[in-house]
């Protein structure tokens, strides 16, 4: 895995507060990681800045409508992807308040996130995120697939609840759907605290998930990525990616101060 790009990838959630901080923000993360070839770096913004930040990325149809006229060359975008956070598995139609595939091809959404603890503790079940993961890659996008538990017993039942959250989410993902899958092993009670859990649980959660998949698909040639989020920062990405064996970190608060994110992507680029 060690020879593979790292993925950084910020979880706007519902943040910031208006689209010319989106859009700022946005703007250093391309200039200050234009230049790391070993990390790929993916932002999941809310919705109505996706429109915005892919005329900055030239990803939207619009965008590339007139980027062919003023005959700009690509070269110069930095390889900031987008991606979103959430999706409905419907195409089109009667869904208040959702988003579809549909609608989030326009803006050259490559990324989704599906099974985050807040979307679940919103209500979504393990049946609602398979439906949800079967549809996204159905409209091509690579799955960014969230698991975690809420707490931690002393007798490793937690570890059968990561299996089962896996084998539900994956119920009918094809082997050959691995390629656009990267699953972001995400403790709850980690996401939005002080502290990271440590690198070496890290590195056992790392394993455990990778098993899991070996055991579902009985496949030797997995390549899957294995993500790590919960308060993720500069200080602690350099340990969580080594000593954590992490492919990449999910972030949230930290994705949203340009510095720290792309301190975290240039660590994760020495040690790719
Ligand atoms: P955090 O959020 O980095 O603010 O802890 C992580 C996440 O929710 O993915």
């Amino acid at each position: 895995m060690t020879q593979k790009k790292k993925f950084i990838i910020g979880n706007w959630k519902m943040n910031p507060a208006t689209t010319s901080l989106a859009t700022d923000i946005f703007k250093k993360i391309q200039k200050d990681t234009a230049h790391l070839t070993k990390t790929q770096t993916i932002i999941c913004p809310p919705y109505i800045y996706l429109e915005s930040l892919a005329r900055l990325q030239g990803l939207s149809k619009a965008a590339k409508k007139t980027k062919k006229k003023k005959k700009e060359s690509s070269h110069t975008l930095a390889p900031v992807l987008l991606g979103a956070q959430n999706l409905n598995s419907e195409p089109m139609g009667a869904r208040t308040g959702e988003i579809s595939g549909e609608l989030l091809k326009q803006f050259g959404v490559t990324h989704v996130i599906i099974g985050h603890s807040e979307r679940r503790d919103l209500g979504e079940t393990d049946a609602i995120i398979n439906t949800k993961i079967l549809a996204a890659l159905n409209w091509k996008f690579k799955v960014i697939l969230c698991v975690g538990e809420k707490v931690r017993d002393d007798d490793g039942h937690y570890l059968a609840f990561i299996k089962n959250q896996l084998e539900q989410a994956l119920a009918g993902v094809k082997k050959e759907n691995l390629k656009s899958l990267i699953v972001a092993y995400e403790p709850v009670w980690a996401i939005g605290a002080t502290e990271a859990i440590p690198p070496s649980s890290i590195h056992g959660m790392t394993i455990f998930i990778r098993k899991t998949l070996f055991d579902i698909y009985k496949t030797r040639t997995l390549t899957t990525p294995i993500l790590y989020g919960g308060s993720v920062d500069s200080k602690n990405a350099g340990e969580i990616l080594q000593q954590g064996s992490a492919d990449g970190l999910l972030i949230g608060r930290q994705s949203l101060d340009p510095n720290a994110f792309t301190a975290i992507a240039v660590t994760a680029n020495t040690l790719s």
